[in-house]
């Protein structure tokens, strides 16, 4: 199936199987805002649970905070967001569509790239077994002028986005005979600035009201309570506060359903330190996070680092973790050093003595920022398109399954009784009666057995266990395997312990280190 096929797929198995659904969507929905449904909301809690425990529980220098969504503005216009959270847009007078210049032309460098692998896969199905891709990329004369004319449009875009030079990007744009993908013209306008917060108002009366921001990333409640916590929770540098949150951002290009949206969640851990030893930290925290990624063994060479081109404006080192969707290798994580931007700007703003008394060097510092920060719902739709699978059986049949890692399933086993009749309806709810306090199961009757063994593998269930006439017997049961749909007869009390080993978040935090 063409990668394109399989996003649409991936878009209406979520709704179909109750992860996700558009918002307000009797009212026709809302444009780049979505809710999460039945499943997807258990798959959602799961993984923030595997970032919470990854980060607090296996650090005992990390501890959590969970502060509001609205803050004093000025914390924004500290920050930077007020004068500098803008993305540069272009308008195309035919179609009247608005787009993102910057992801207009980084559609445009994806193209290059398309062109490259495709003529890597022409050669190698000609060649077989004696191709050399290495070599090939070097001398094949087409792949060759894709790739120069690729790498001379990078260098000139980075340095357009670092200069700040909105002409520049334009003309890029028109050099490179970029099209509306409505209209099919070459029609721009200028590239203008458009700040990406949303602003709305506290307060009852006219003459009573602020203005406050909805904002647009989580970690500056951690920077405006990190005296807070370091001062009650007495925490000593190097150490780090983690939380996750909703944040909100008027993205103008909306689009690859849940990957950009406008209301979304964040998990981000800000990381103290003592100046001088940022560097080693940015190490540190880019290899945890991509152990973190990988544990959860959706295949190593689906993840990639993307160092920045251009840096935010308090950073002084950036790197994504980079996840291989059904439209290319996208961002899911940001692992950035921050400096001591944040904290001393927060300082100059309330006029607060905002620093760290070092006892050992006996001198007080501000500390400097390593920031981990991921989007829970580019998470959710990596684990998806990760796991998505349609898989041909032996008897011709094509069964959809989502192999997701047990500890993340939303259902961890699906008590069936065989028949609807004979007290085996009744001996189901008994065993699922018994397991429920341990982990989430459903029990259902509804259908054949295959047909309910199926609904379960779309929704990512790894275990079945099938009550039948011989369980009245000598109480064992069929437990079948969702990966390999392997079936064996075991005893009743022998469910939970094979359940709980496979979905222990235990064994998944421990692949990390
Ligand atoms: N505090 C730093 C920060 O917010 P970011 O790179 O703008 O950095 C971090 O965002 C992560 O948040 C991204 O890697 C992505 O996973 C997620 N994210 C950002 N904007 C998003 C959006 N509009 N929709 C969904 N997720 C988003």
């Amino acid at each position: 199936m063409a990668q394109e096929d399989v996003f649409k797929a991936l878009v209406s198995h979520c709704k179909e199987y109750g992860f996700i659904f558009p918002s307000s969507e009797i009212y026709g929905g809302l444009a780049a805002v979505y809710d999460y449904g039945q499943n997807g909301v258990e798959l959602k809690n799961n993984i923030k649970k595997y970032w919470w425990d990854a980060m607090t529980m296996l650090h005992q220098n990390i501890v959590g905070v969970d502060a509001a969504i609205f803050m004093d503005p000025t914390t924004w216009k500290a920050s930077g967001h007020v004068d500098a959270f803008n993305d540069p847009l272009i308008d195309n007078r035919d179609s009247k569509k608005r787009y993102r210049a910057d992801v207009l032309i980084e559609d445009q460098l994806a193209k290059y790239d398309e062109k490259i692998n495709k003529e890597v896969e022409k050669a190698a199905k000609k060649f077989g077994e004696a191709f050399d891709k290495e070599k090939f990329l070097e001398t094949n004369p087409r792949v060759q002028e894709n790739v120069q004319k690729r790498d001379a449009l990078h260098a000139r875009f980075a340095k357009a986005l670092n200069d700040n030079n909105l002409d520049e990007l334009k003309q890029i744009i028109l050099d490179e005979e970029i099209v509306c993908p409505v209209s099919g013209t070459r029609n721009w306008t200028d590239v203008k600035q458009f700040n990406l917060m949303f602003k709305t108002q506290i307060g009852a009366s006219a003459d009573n009201t602020m203005d406050v921001y909805l904002r647009p990333e989580t970690c500056q409640g951690i920077f405006t309570n990190f005296l807070n916590v370091q001062k009650t929770g007495r925490m000593k540098i190097p150490f780090g506060i983690a939380q996750i949150g909703k944040a909100f951002r008027n993205e103008i290009v909306a689009r690859q359903f849940i990957f950009r949206m406008r209301e979304f969640e964040q998990m981000e851990m800000q990381f103290f330190c003592k100046p001088g030893t940022e560097m080693e930290w940015f190490k540190h925290w880019k290899a945890f996070r991509m152990n973190w990624h990988k544990a959860l063994g959706l295949g190593d060479a689906k993840y990639r680092y993307h160092d920045h081109d251009k840096l935010a404006h308090y950073a002084n080192a950036a790197t994504d973790i980079e996840f291989e969707m059904p439209f290319g290798f996208k961002e899911v994580e940001g692992i950035h050093s921050r400096t001591n931007w944040d904290l001393s700007r927060h300082a100059q703003f309330s006029g607060k003595k905002i620093e760290y008394f070092d006892s050992e060097e006996n001198k007080s510092y501000v500390p400097y920022v390593i920031e981990t920060s991921i989007g829970v719902d580019r998470m959710f739709l990596s684990i998806m398109a990760g796991c998505y699978k349609e898989e041909q059986l032996e008897n011709g049949e094509t069964r959809v399954v989502l192999a997701l890692p047990a500890a993340l399933a939303p259902v961890k086993c699906a008590v069936l009784p065989l028949l609807k009749k004979d007290g085996l309806p009744e001996k189901a709810a008994e065993i699922m009666n018994d397991l429920k306090f341990d982990f989430r199961c459903v029990s259902e009757d509804k259908d054949t057995i295959g047909k309910r063994y199926r609904r379960q593998d779309a929704i990512g269930t790894p275990f079945c266990i099938t009550v039948d006439h011989q369980t009245l017997e000598d109480n064992t049961v069929t437990i079948r395997y969702r990966d390999t749909m392997a079936q064996e007869r075991i005893a009743v009390d022998k469910i939970r312990d094979i359940v709980m080993k496979e979905i222990s978040y235990k064994e998944l935090l421990k692949k990390i280190q």
